[in-house]
């Protein structure tokens, strides 16, 4: 074999074993769950809707409760990067409060918590946020029935299906009696769940899109 015939030979082989490897990754991948949108998707206007929730433009002060950041990226199925889709997200603050006329509870709003931020994955589908752990909090006025924290999520871009879905923490107590959370198979919940990136306070949540 000539040395170029040779190169094109090993080049071509290469690629077909990375293209087996993503194959078989596509195969057992399926777009992130669905989940319910929840009575507290946000009503009332806020200009401020960037990545960092634990500061409100205009106001001096940051928001109460422990500062997380989540990482991430956008994918199709196929586990190709999928740039520009947006991500609307919404959370309760850290005593379990949403900034919503609806929520009747009676556990502190937090004017330095900006509850609410409109995002874009970027280049190689990445994104990232810094936010406050949720706090839990209780479903439809049952005290004993508590939701255990989650960050509300729609994700979308022109081309793939829509997803709206509810991102959960690792290691949560509540996890293993949240009613929402325990309706899903594991396999669904693992996907749903974000992951400890051995850095504290970080955390790993990848979002998986199908084309239309
Ligand atoms: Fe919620």
């Amino acid at each position: 074999m000539k040395s170029n015939n040779r190169r094109t030979f090993l080049k071509k082989s290469i690629l077909g074993t990375m293209g087996a490897v993503v194959a078989s990754s596509a195969c057992a991948q399926t777009s992130t769950p669905r989940d319910a949108e929840g009575p507290f998707y946000p009503l009332t206007p806020q200009k401020d809707k960037d990545a960092d929730l634990t500061k409100v433009a205009g106001k001096v002060g940051t928001a109460k409760g422990t500062i997380i950041e989540i990482h991430g990226q956008v994918l199709d199925t196929n586990s190709n990067p999928v740039e520009d889709a947006t991500i609307d997200l919404w959370q309760a603050n850290s005593f379990g409060k949403y900034h919503h006329p609806h929520d009747n509870s009676d556990a502190p709003v937090d004017e330095h918590f900006q509850s609410w931020a409109i995002i874009q994955s970027g280049k190689a589908g990445k994104f990232r946020f810094k936010t406050i752990m949720p706090g839990a909090y209780p479903y439809q006025a049952r005290l004993e029935d508590q939701r255990t924290p989650h960050i509300h999520m729609k994700i979308g871009k022109h081309g793939y299906e829509p997803v709206l879905t509810q991102m959960y923490f690792p290691d949560q107590e509540q996890n293993k009696t949240d009613g929402l959370l325990q309706r899903k198979t594991k396999e669904q919940q693992a996907m749903m769940t974000a992951q400890n990136t051995g850095q504290q306070n970080v955390l790993l949540y990848n979002i998986f899109l199908e084309k239309i």
